[in-house]
Parts: structure tokens; C-alpha cells; sequence
């Protein structure tokens, strides 16, 4: 992260270049999109995935909508049906969000779908966000460029106040036309209102209750859970149990073996996977700190292990 205060560079296509570069070297980068502006990172890249929750200081990890280039990346990375193809038809370049099953084998980090088999996909419509998608040539992850709690960023300067020195390089092109975040929807389930009017849907969808249930038949999860017990603060496994590590216990494997919460949560969701997966019949996780990204790990775990 960069410790001064962000560059701002207007869009232009040296602009663009130096964006898309230190995107592909895996730095978060702000910049606009038709909605608000996001903080975009290389989704196949875990690590650069991680650096976009430690500069928003997220306490938690949710999953994160996935920009692509056009219908055909999008088909590259996620299954669609029937009612996807014709919702992307109706409003791809645009401010809708469709959240599908994962394809087998993209190269998408874990902890971009928070561990789901399903991703959240958007084509986005502003000229700076298919710019840099274009000479990137990477999926983008971004959610909202503001600090953890803020409000959505809908100009360069909203997001210098509110990550300031959190992140190095903003792309500036100007106040962005929605304000407001995409439409999202999985299958016929509405999960946030956006700007595409529910009156535009060529079906009715069911909407999410105020509390965030599902109120349809559909089991939509947003978030992955083992299905194996699971033990924190562990210093050694108990039984058969397999002991995911950090720092100086080495376990059966490790989040990261220097102790960085970066590396970590890079790491969490496959980890989980893969303890899952294993021989054992429960799951042990060494102490995680609590600062910084740790917080963001530990509340994962402890979701993780009360079920
Ligand atoms: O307009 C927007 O959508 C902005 C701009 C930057 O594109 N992005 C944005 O991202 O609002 P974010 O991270 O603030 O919102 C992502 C939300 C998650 O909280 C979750 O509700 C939903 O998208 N989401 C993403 N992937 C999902 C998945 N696989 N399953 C369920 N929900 C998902
Ligand atoms: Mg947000």
C-alpha cells in the first residue's frame, strides 16, 4: 500500500496504460465505473484480491462482483441459462450484476466468491472501467472504493478522502452517471435494487427480505461453510483433526508461514476447501491476530465454526 496520498490521473490513455499495469502487477487501483467508483484488482490473483480488503479495512469477506469485458469473458468464467443470456442481452454494457454458477476450472481466486461455487459477473458500461479491462486483459474484482462502512465513492475526490493513503494511483474521469450500485440477481431472486427498475425484468423476480433472507425457494449462500466441524485458536490437532497453520505452527498446511494476514487471507477459502475435502473428520485452525486483516479472517472463522 502506498503510504502518501494517492496520484489522481485523468483518464487518457497513458492513463489507462499505467492503470492496467499496475493492475496486472497486483496493486488495487480505483476508477470509475457507470455506477460508483470501485477499487479493481486482478481477480485470478489472491493476494492482489487480499490488498483490496486491507485497504478498505473490511472486518468481514463478502463476495465480489467480477467486471468483464463482454458477454463472451463473462461465458469464459460462469454457466449461464436461458434467463441470463437474455437478461446480459438486455443490459450488458450496463449497471446489472448476475450472479451464476462458477465454470469448472476458471482461474478465479477463492477468496473473490468468499469460497462460493457461485460468481457474481458485470459488464460494465463506462469507457475508463473497459479501458482498463481491455488492456489489463484480466478479470477485474471491485466492489465500492470506499472505507469499510463508508458511503459509495461517486467521484475521484470521495474516494482520496475516504481511502487516502490506503491505496496508490486513482483514475479520474469525472463524476460517475448512476451513483448508485448495480441491480444484482441470481436466478428470479432480486438480491440488491439497483439502477435497472424491476419494472424492465422481462420476469418477476422475488426479492431478498429487509433481514437479508431469502425469501425464495432458491438456497442462495453467501458464504461458504465447511461441512466439518471446526476448531480455532488451536495450538496443535487434536484426534485426526487436519490443522490449518500460521506462522511458527506449521500444521497440515499453512495460511502463511511468515505470519502475513495478507498472504492469509489469501489463502483462507482454499484452505477450507481442501480441509474439507481431506481424510479428517474435523478441522482445527491455529490463532490468526486480530489486526488488520486478521479481524476480517477471524470473523470468517468464527462464522465458519458456529453453524
Ligand atoms: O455497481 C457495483 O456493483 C459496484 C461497482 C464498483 O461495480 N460494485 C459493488 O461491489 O457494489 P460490492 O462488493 O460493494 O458488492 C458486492 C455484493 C456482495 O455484497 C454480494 O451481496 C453480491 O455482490 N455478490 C457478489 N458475488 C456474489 C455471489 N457469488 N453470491 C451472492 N452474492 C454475491
Ligand atoms: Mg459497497
Amino acid at each position: 500500500m502506498a503510504d502518501s496520498k494517492p496520484r489522481i490521473l485523468r483518464y487518457g490513455m497513458a492513463a489507462v496504460a499505467e492503470v492496467a499495469a499496475r493492475i496486472t502487477a497486483g496493486e488495487p487501483v480505483a476508477l470509475p465505473t457507470e455506477t460508483v467508483y470501485g477499487l479493481a484488482a486482478d481477480a485470478t490473483d489472491a493476494q492482489a484480491v487480499a490488498r483490496i480488503y486491507a485497504a478498505k479495512g473490511r472486518p468481514s469477506f463478502n463476495p465480489l462482483i467480477v467486471h468483464v469485458a463482454d458477454l463472451a469473458a463473462a461465458e469464459a468464467l460462469a454457466v449461464f441459462d436461458a434467463d441470463a443470456r437474455m437478461l446480459a442481452a438486455m443490459f450488458w454494457p450496463g449497471p446489472l450484476t448476475l450472479v451464476l454458477p462458477l465454470r469448472d476450472g476458471a482461474a478465479i481466486a477463492g477468496l473473490v466468491t468468499a469460497g462460493l461455487p457461485t460468481i457474481g459477473l458485470r459488464v460494465p458500461r463506462h469507457r475508463a472501467m473497459q479501458a482498463v479491462l481491455a488492456t489489463s486483459g484480466r478479470p477485474l474484482a471491485a466492489p465500492s472504493a470506499n472505507a469499510s462502512n463508508g458511503i459509495s465513492p461517486t467521484r475521484a475526490a470521495h474516494v482520496a478522502a475516504s481511502l487516502g493513503d490506503r491505496i496508490g494511483l486513482i483514475l479520474d474521469d469525472g463524476p460517475t452517471e448512476a451513483g448508485l450500485e448495480s441491480t444484482i440477481i441470481a436466478g428470479r431472486t432480486l438480491l440488491r435494487p439497483g439502477p435497472i427498475a424491476i419494472a424492465d425484468l422481462p420476469f418477476a423476480v422475488e426479492r431478498r427480505a429487509e433481514d437479508g433472507a431469502v425469501i425464495a425457494p432458491g438456497q442462495l449462500k453467501t458464504h461458504y461453510a465447511p461441512a466439518k466441524p471446526l476448531r480455532l485458536n488451536a495450538l496443535a490437532p487434536e484426534g485426526d483433526e487436519w490443522l490449518i497453520g500460521f506462522g511458527a505452527i506449521p500444521g497440515d498446511e499453512t495460511l502463511s508461514a511468515r505470519g502475513d494476514v495478507v498472504e492469509a487471507a489469501a489463502r483462507l477459502f482454499d484452505a477450507l476447501h481442501r480441509a474439507d475435502a481431506s481424510d479428517a473428520r474435523s478441522i482445527a485452525v491455529a490463532p490468526i491476530p486480530a489486526d488488520g486483516l486478521g479481524e476480517a479472517i477471524n470473523d470468517r472463522l468464527t462464522r465458519a465454526a458456529h453453524r
